[in-house]
């Protein structure tokens, strides 16, 4: 009997990977594959509650696809699939919209952020996209959802939902819990420190497909802090640029805040800049790589999805058949 414990998570291919994504999520589902029972997928769903280019969305589904393997996540032990492929989201996504209240989906801030940035589109999948992510975890009944500390909102409004639905039926779900790595979990922009990074600020922002050279000269332009200092000191209220290098750098090499100001004691930005830049660069170097030639297979990436998205719909059936009876629809 598999008694491992349960992980769970996805990120939306609406961009390109980034150093975020990395090591707000995936690095640590890499670092756990071993110990649990993993299911990670793309969520191509989530993707369309903003519009999508047809071609741009489908490419980069199987781009992130390979780029999770590239960073080590094994097929054989981690159950990799693409969200649409597991009809059991959109039909548990639907149910759980109904035990949703409005006032819970208005206050979340990503709904909050998308709404100010699309306007023209504020569509009514964008409102309910949480209730499709409580979706997407509780079909699997795990125990932790690895993610960056942004999406720490929407885990808890899951349990909040989990816990609604229990409450009527009966124990139905288990209660999940997110795990948000200690460093990294909120990697900022690098030339708007105030700001996460995501695709939206390119400049400020590190794909994990992008060239050596593109990475090394946006380490090189990022801020670090208006003060005539210019000592690598762990300071995020007064050196926010200076604290996400550092940060980067922790997450990447291990190192402690005391470590990285030793090690860098009396060089100066001129020299640490670099420094986090060379330590990304060989980081990402073996998963691009290793990605570009998976993607190339394009026959291997579909047994891949193909594999995974029957395995992820076995677990889903179950738990929605369940969730079927429970609510008193008629078995088919
Ligand atoms: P998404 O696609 O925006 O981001 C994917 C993952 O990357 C993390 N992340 C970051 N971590 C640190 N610093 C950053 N700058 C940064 N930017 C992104 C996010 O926290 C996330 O872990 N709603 C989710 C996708 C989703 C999901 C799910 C996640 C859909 N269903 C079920 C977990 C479980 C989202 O939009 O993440």
């Amino acid at each position: 009997m598999d008694e491992k414990k349960v992980m769970l998570s996805g990120i939306q291919p609406s961009g390109d990977l980034h150093l975020g994504n990395y090591l707000g999520a995936i690095k640590n589902w890499v670092e756990r594959t071993e110990e649990f029972d993993n299911y990670y997928f793309m969520a191509d769903m989530h993707t369309i509650t903003v519009r999508q280019t047809p071609a741009d969305l489908r490419r980069r589904s199987l781009e992130q696809l390979a780029l999770y393997i590239a960073c080590g996540l094994d097929p054989e032990k981690n159950t990799l699939f693409i969200q649409s492929h597991v009809p059991q989201h959109a039909e548990l996504g639907w149910v759980l919209q109904c035990y949703t209240m409005f006032g819970e989906l208005s206050r979340m801030t990503q709904f909050k952020d998308k709404s100010a940035k699309h306007q023209d589109n504020i569509n009514a999948g964008l409102f309910a996209y949480p209730s499709l992510m409580a979706a997407d975890i509780l079909l699997y009944q795990p125990d932790f959802i690895p993610v960056g500390e942004d999406q720490k909102q929407h885990c808890e409004l899951t349990r909040d939902i989990a816990q609604r639905f229990n409450h009527v039926y009966g124990d139905v779900f288990k209660i999940p819990e997110p795990y948000i790595p200690k460093t990294g979990a909120r990697v900022m922009s690098l030339n708007a420190p105030d700001s996460k990074m995501s695709k939206s600020i390119p400049e400020g922002c590190i794909f994990m497909m992008e060239k050596p050279e593109d990475i090394q000269r946006k380490f090189k332009r990022a801020i670090t802090d208006s003060d005539t200092e210019n000592c690598v000191r762990f300071d995020p209220a007064n050196k926010p640029g200076v604290a996400n290098l550092m940060s980067i750098y922790s997450a990447i090499t291990g190192k402690s805040y005391a470590e990285i100001e030793s090690e860098f004691a009396g060089c100066g930005y001129g020299k640490f800049k670099p420094a986090v830049g060379d330590a990304v660069v060989e980081c990402l170097r073996p998963i691009r790589e290793e990605a570009t030639r998976i993607l190339a297979d394009k026959a291997y990436l579909e047994s891949v999805y193909k594999t995974g998205a029957e395995k992820a719909s076995y677990v889903a059936t179950k738990t929605l058949r369940k969730v079927y009876k429970k609510i008193g629809f008629v078995a088919r």
